[in-house]
């Protein structure tokens, strides 16, 4: 279902999602009295996008982040509560060192850089997976945003770093 959803995002080049388009826009054809409360996105699909277009795989996550900000700005204005988003596994650390490399550069800058927006339209950030095993820069950055966003009410932002099936398994046997 996630896959569906991220796939449908993607057809629509998320600039879609909301705008008018001829007769009704999508956002008209959302029914708000049936909204899920949580909606969770596997990223999937960057570097074959960027491939596509001969392009190195990075130009591929670059344009991930204009598909997150759409993602997260409209979910928030149509009213969903939570958004998931599964960003990087800890099967992501095996990718060329120049790649994982690239993906943190892109995480903090985000981070950084959308901190206003999320402030804007009153997005709380918060995290989950093995943070422990990000980079300083990235888990300062992360801490940073999470504590400047944290009296946000209107949707709650979920950034799933160095997430695995096992960190998910071990966290809620500790909470039981
Ligand atoms: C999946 O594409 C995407 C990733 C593994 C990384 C996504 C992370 C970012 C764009 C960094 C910034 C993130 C946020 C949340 C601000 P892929 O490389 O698996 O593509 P493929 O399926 O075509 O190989």
């Amino acid at each position: 279902l996630q896959r569906v959803y991220l796939s449908k995002i993607r057809q629509a080049g998320c600039r879609l999602l909301f705008r008018d388009v001829g007769e009704m826009s999508f956002k008209e054809k959302i029914n708000t009295e049936r909204l899920p409360e949580h909606i969770a996105i596997i990223m999937d699909g960057n570097g074959r996008w960027a491939q596509k277009r001969g392009q190195l795989r990075v130009f591929g996550h670059e344009h991930g982040v204009n598909a997150v900000r759409e993602a997260s700005e409209g979910a928030a204005e149509i009213g969903i509560s939570y958004l998931t988003l599964y960003a990087f596994s800890t099967e992501n650390w095996n990718r060329p060192k120049q790649e994982v490399e690239s993906l943190m550069h892109l995480l903090v800058e985000t981070i950084d850089k959308e901190t206003p927006t999320l402030m804007k339209n009153g997005i709380r950030l918060n995290t989950i997976g093995d943070i422990d095993s990000l980079g300083d820069d990235c888990r300062k950055q992360l801490f940073k945003a999470i504590e400047t966003t944290k009296e946000n009410k209107r949707m709650t932002l979920t950034l799933a770093l160095s997430y695995s099936s096992r960190w998910e398994i071990n966290r809620a046997a500790q909470n039981i």
